[in-house]
């Protein structure tokens, strides 16, 4: 059994409130300085997850475990990124699991990546596209801050041109702008029955997709939006924030179909 202390290198999110929430990997004489006080974070080593400490003016902070939520939205990003909300609904709608290989493009800055990663170790393997190879650098660091570059192969490429090397990949993640040039190469290097998903911000972009699917022998073709709203609990009443995030993508999940010869 793991232990549930905090030992150096390791990511903590240092919690205050709402506004004041870091991800901090421990390194020694590591201080965090805020409008709340300074945090002495090398004192934190062997604490437990979980521990309460005190700002230099005496406020509380919470050192937290980060969930995979946290890595994703706290990672440097070059690109827009996949949220929580999005992602869990669609490696529902995937078979992938530990052992799996799987296909992205584009890598951006990693956040799909590393929830790929984490789900297909210890012996799977994800195989990233991505045609800037400055977006690659910075998600293999992003992926090596937290520990799960191991079972990724980056490849910079332009997918429109060059297609993808591997065949009879378990599923294909697409968040590209043009993913109805994408499914003709998709389609060669997925499994029969497997799963494509993708992520369009726009409708007009999830017509051309389904076109595209259509054509290329991909059935049980659904596209939807998952809504979140946040509900503010408070003593005075209880309802749903005025603010969030209203839109992030409309998500298409299609399956291949073998064509009778
Ligand atoms: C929205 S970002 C992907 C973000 C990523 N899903 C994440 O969570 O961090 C789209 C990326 O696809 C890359 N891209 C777009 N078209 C591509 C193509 N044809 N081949 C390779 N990469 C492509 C872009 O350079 C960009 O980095």
């Amino acid at each position: 059994m793991s232990t549930n202390l905090i030992n150096k290198k390791d990511l903590v999110m240092v919690y205050l409130d709402e506004k004041r929430q870091f991800l901090v990997q421990i390194v020694p004489g590591l201080r965090l300085s805020t409008d709340h006080g300074d945090l002495n974070l090398t004192d934190i080593v062997g604490k437990a997850f979980g521990f309460v400490g005190k700002t230099h003016l005496g406020r509380d902070f919470y050192c937290l475990k980060p969930s995979t939520a946290d890595l994703m939205m706290k990672m440097k990003r070059t690109t827009t990124i996949v949220y929580p909300k999005d992602l869990g609904y669609l490696l529902l709608e995937t078979a992938v699991g530990p052992g799996s290989r799987v296909l992205e493009l584009g890598t951006g800055s990693g956040a799909l990546t590393m929830v790929l990663a984490k789900l297909i170790a210890p012996d799977g393997i994800v195989y990233s596209y991505e045609r800037r190879e400055d977006f690659i650098q910075n998600a293999r660091k992003n992926l090596e801050r937290v520990g799960h570059a191991q079972n990724v192969e980056f490849i910079c490429a332009d997918v429109v041109k060059t297609g993808f090397a591997q065949r009879e990949v378990d599923a294909i993640f697409i968040d590209v702008p043009e993913p109805w040039d994408i499914v003709p190469k998709a389609v060669e290097a997925l499994k029969g029955g497997h799963h494509l998903v993708s992520w369009s911000p726009n409708v007009e972009q999830v017509r051309r997709t389904i076109d595209a699917l259509e054509v290329n022998n991909f059935k049980c073709i659904k596209t939807k939006e998952i809504i979140e709203r946040e509900l503010l609990v408070r003593q005075q009443g209880v309802r749903p924030r005025e603010r969030g995030i209203t839109h992030t993508a409309y998500l298409t999940r299609a399956q291949k179909i073998i064509a009778v010869q």
